[in-house]
């Protein structure tokens, strides 16, 4: 960890998902599919997703209202808006910059959206911390949100089965108390896998010189190397990601993982030889809802009682890149 940065306080927390439920069972209509091979080998029965004209703006919204409501920091004291999108329904304006006016944040108050796919959530708390640490910032509001369901491509039963839409926010800020809410950090990208998982942005060439090759913009994914990838990589970064917090796997209260296989979860819980009630999973009820996949179980499994606060979590998350994180972070009372 650098020394000397300003310390962070994880001030709120808060989630939404859209009120329509796709079932296993539903997905049979689309394709040759069965509800007993889906929950199998990923722990999913269903997810939510957006109906209508609803989109990632509006499940934005709503998680960073329940965020800086719990936070009790004031909409016009934020001065700095992240937003974690890799499936928005607008390349631009950013999803950040639609957050800021629907909210009433301060209109001259920075906005920008960072694409680092499932691992947006950890990439935003570590530009978040650098921001705050170096006193450039005060009160960061961070919204994970994607439309994955629009994006996905419905005839592919390989990976549309996996994602679901939703969205989560963090609210921020510097610790008065000086006592920091990061106990570890770290983030990572190896560019070299990008194939695993993709999502090209269709367009034509100036008429005036060769075309370019035509694509669609759809959700591209190589399941079998994804599952591959993070069951070998995660478990060690983890242990990591412990030790440069000073700390023992014992020592932490919680593992909450993104939710993107129940098998890749229970691949890290073995490693951290944790009993069932030190994890939490959701996956079941929403599948893959991207960068909001962490908040999401965090304030979910607080409402639930299987979360209590005071406590300390391991956060982490993995996704298109591939990019990978972890944080080992204070879950202080009142915070969702
Ligand atoms: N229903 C029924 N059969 C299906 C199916 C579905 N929804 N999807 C794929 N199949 C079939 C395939 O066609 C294939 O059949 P074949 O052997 O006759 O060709 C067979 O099942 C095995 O396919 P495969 O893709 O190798 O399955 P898998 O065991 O790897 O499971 C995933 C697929 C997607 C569940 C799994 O690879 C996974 O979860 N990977 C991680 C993905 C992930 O986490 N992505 C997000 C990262 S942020």
């Amino acid at each position: 960890m650098i020394k000397n940065l300003r310390p962070l306080r994880i001030a709120g927390v808060g989630y939404s998902v859209p009120d329509a439920i796709i079932t296993n069972d539903d997905l049979t209509k689309l394709y040759d599919t069965s509800d007993e091979w889906i929950y199998t080998r990923t722990g999913i029965k269903e997810r939510r997703v957006v109906s209508g004209n609803e989109n990632a703006v509006d499940l934005g919204e709503k998680a960073a209202r329940n965020a800086i409501a719990k936070s009790g920091i004031k909409i016009e004291d934020i001065d700095c808006v992240i937003a974690a999108a890799s499936a928005p329904p607008q390349l631009y304006p950013a999803l950040s910059c639609n957050i800021q006016t629907r909210l009433g944040i301060p209109n001259y108050v920075p906005a920008f959206d960072m694409t680092a796919a499932c691992s947006g959530l950890i990439y935003a708390l570590q530009v978040a911390r650098g921001l705050i640490g170096a006193g450039l910032y005060k009160n960061i509001l961070l919204v994970a949100s994607d439309n994955n369901s629009r994006l996905v491509d419905w005839e592919d039963r390989g990976s549309s089965i996996l994602f679901g839409d939703g969205a989560g926010a963090f609210v921020v800020t510097e610790a008065e108390d000086g006592v920091d809410d990061i106990l570890s950090i770290d983030v990572r990208a190896d560019g070299s896998l990008g194939q695993y998982i993709y999502m090209n942005i269709p367009g034509k060439n100036c008429p005036l010189v060769d075309p370019c090759d035509e694509t669609d913009a759809k959700i591209h994914m190589s399941g079998r190397d994804v599952y591959k990838f993070v069951v070998t990589t995660l478990p060690n970064y983890i242990d990591k990601c412990i030790e440069d917090a000073g700390m023992t796997a014992e020592d932490i209260d919680y593992l909450i993982p993104h939710q993107a296989n129940q098998r890749i979860i229970e691949a890290m819980q073995q490693r951290l030889n944790y009993p069932d009630e030190k994890v939490i999973s959701n996956i079941k009820y929403y599948g893959n809802t991207s960068a909001a996949s962490i908040p999401i179980a965090l304030v979910e499994g607080v409402e639930q009682g299987k979360v209590k606060l005071g406590s300390t979590a391991i956060l982490c998350g993995f996704g298109a890149g591939m990019t990978w994180g972890a944080a080992v972070v204070r879950l202080r009372d009142g915070i969702c």
